[in-house]
């Protein structure tokens, strides 16, 4: 399986049959270097309603006749704009034709910006993280999400090879508390995500990757763009 950092906590995942992407927030995106409309997937996976999650997720699915996989409110929202949506809810999960997809426990928020001055967002459910297994591989993308204790459970009954956790704080986690998720989570490889897209989650990854390292687990800073098979 190839993965591709395409900034924030968007990432392409390319298994043997399938290219899926999650979470495409590239327009807007002050940090993004792939377009919107040059993407090519089969698959949108969204993890919970805010904008910087959702992003070109309609626009990319249309393009593509891809299906988004998303929770349960997030998957409904999207398909009344006109894409196709496979919605599932916490801790289920289903096989796809690339492989199982099953939604985790994020403690977070979920909802649409308001299109209005007047506000009021579009709440959206409950966040989630994602469960992917392809090719013989798991990865566990968190998507927005405090630590929990249910990370412990995650890395008991998975044997996960690649976690993208967010490092980000204020909005989610920060280094110190996603180095104890890792702990939790016991990944192969880990890859941090959600930092530096502006100013509020500036973060140093290499530092997050060093403190991991000191703990014996395996972190990996991917530059916006760069491609690892694993
Ligand atoms: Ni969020
Ligand atoms: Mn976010």
């Amino acid at each position: 399986m190839k993965i591709t950092y395409l900034s924030h906590s968007c990432f392409l995942l390319e298994t043997a049959s399938h290219t899926l992407i999650i979470d495409p927030f590239l327009t807007g995106n002050p940090v993004a270097q792939a377009k919107a409309a040059d993407i090519r997937c089969d698959y949108v996976l969204v993890t919970h309603g805010h904008s910087d999650h959702v992003g070109d997720a309609v626009e990319i699915a249309k393009n593509n006749d891809a299906t988004i996989i998303a929770p349960y409110e997030v998957a409904d929202f999207l398909s009344r704009q006109g894409a196709k949506g496979h919605p599932l809810g916490l801790g289920g999960g289903f096989n796809f034709p690339f492989g199982r997809v099953k939604l985790t426990i994020a403690f977070h928020s979920s909802g649409y910006p308001p299109e209005t001055e007047k506000g009021g967002f579009v709440y959206l459910g409950v966040p989630a993280g994602l469960l992917i297994e392809a090719d013989g591989k798991t990865i566990h993308h968190a998507g927005d999400t405090a630590l929990t204790v249910e990370m412990q459970l995650l890395g008991q009954r998975n044997k996960i090879d690649v976690a993208m956790l967010p490092i980000g704080d204020n909005f989610t986690m920060g280094p110190e508390d996603a180095a104890v998720a890792a702990e939790f989570l016991k990944p192969g490889l880990t890859i941090p995500m959600h930092y530096n897209t502006f100013g509020l989650i500036n973060q140093d990854a290499a530092a997050f990757v060093r403190t991991l390292a000191s703990r014996g687990l395996a972190g990996r800073v991917l530059e916006i763009g760069e491609t690892i098979t694993v």
